[in-house]
């Protein structure tokens, strides 16, 4: 197995969802009963990561508790005969799976974020997963990623086609077809005005990368909104190295914004084995 290892940033201000994220990292926003980078440690463990790192920063902290063992959680669902409730609480962090925890003392932006987890990465190819993108996928997002990394062994990037109005607020690729799902990368850029983007091809919030890009994150300017921007690294990259974009099979929720967030709910409960017949009656009970 060559991924290994996933970078979680979670040291991001959250100012689109405020007042929810005043005191509260928008990573424990619950879409249905689990938080958002539950989600996300999920995928990536299913894609067989096994140390999940995450740059956290102020107000993190139920983070860290969240990944923790509950001691008396555990105790009291034992005595208290609620095995299914005592499964759940364990598998939020199965046995070999490994969390460790670095800070970005100020957020300076993604690439900044990705930078601090160096030293734990190594010269190691790793995931980036940002959990308040939501990927439902079958087999989940970063699994069909790793296939593809497997094969190519080069840096992959999750892309989707995005509305034309809506590429300010992606970084948005351009490339040369290889087959249906996979480009080969000739160009990136963050956040472009619709009448200077490459393409309508946003990347989603999973990526998988080669150590090379440190290097190139270390040495770029600060880009778009003053911040040490991830895009401008993978741009510095593609001079050295060949990045592919890959067109997931999947949905995603963009649950750093209220809207996407609301339909990320809606979408899981109506799936969801015990809540979903339920949750649908009162959807089409509602006069609306
Ligand atoms: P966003 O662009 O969503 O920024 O970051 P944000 O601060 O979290 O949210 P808004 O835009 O103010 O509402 C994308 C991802 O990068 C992480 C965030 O936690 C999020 O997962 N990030 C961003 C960092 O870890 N550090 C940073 O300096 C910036």
């Amino acid at each position: 197995m060559l991924v290994t290892r996933a970078i979680f940033p979670v040291a991001g201000l959250g100012t689109r969802f405020l007042p929810a994220t005043k005191a509260q990292p928008k990573e424990m926003l619950p879409v249905v009963d689990k938080p958002l980078i539950q989600y996300a440690v999920e995928e990536a463990y299913a894609a067989g990561v096994r140390q999940m790192i995450f740059v956290t920063g102020r107000h993190k902290r139920p983070i860290e508790d969240h990944f923790d063992m509950t001691f008396e959680l555990e105790v009291a669902l034992e005595q208290a005969g609620k095995e299914e409730l005592l499964k759940v609480v364990r598998s939020v962090k199965p046995d070999d799976m490994e969390c460790i925890y670095v800070r970005q003392a100020q957020a300076l932006g993604l690439g900044h974020a990705v930078l601090c987890g160096q030293r734990l990465v190594g010269d190691n190819p790793f995931a980036v997963l940002l959990a308040d993108d939501l990927m439902v996928g079958e087999p989940p997002v970063m699994q069909q990623m790793v296939e593809q990394f497997e094969e190519w062994r080069v840096s992959i990037l999750a892309v989707q086609e995005v509305p034309a109005e809506q590429t300010r607020r992606y970084g948005i690729v351009a490339g040369t077809p290889i087959n249906e799902r996979l480009l080969d990368v000739t160009g990136i850029v963050e956040k472009p005005a619709p009448e200077d983007a490459p393409s309508r091809l946003g990347v989603a919030g999973r990526y998988i990368l080669t150590p090379g890009v440190f290097h190139e994150i270390a040495t770029q300017q600060r880009g778009v909104g003053g911040e040490i921007q991830l895009t401008d690294g993978i741009a510095a990259l593609l001079r050295r190295e060949k990045v592919f974009a890959y067109r997931y099979e999947g949905k995603r929720f963009d649950c750093g914004s209220k809207e996407g967030f609301l339909e990320a709910n809606v979408a899981l409960a109506l799936e969801h084995p015990q809540l979903g017949p339920g949750f649908r009656a009162y959807l089409k009970s509602l006069d609306i």
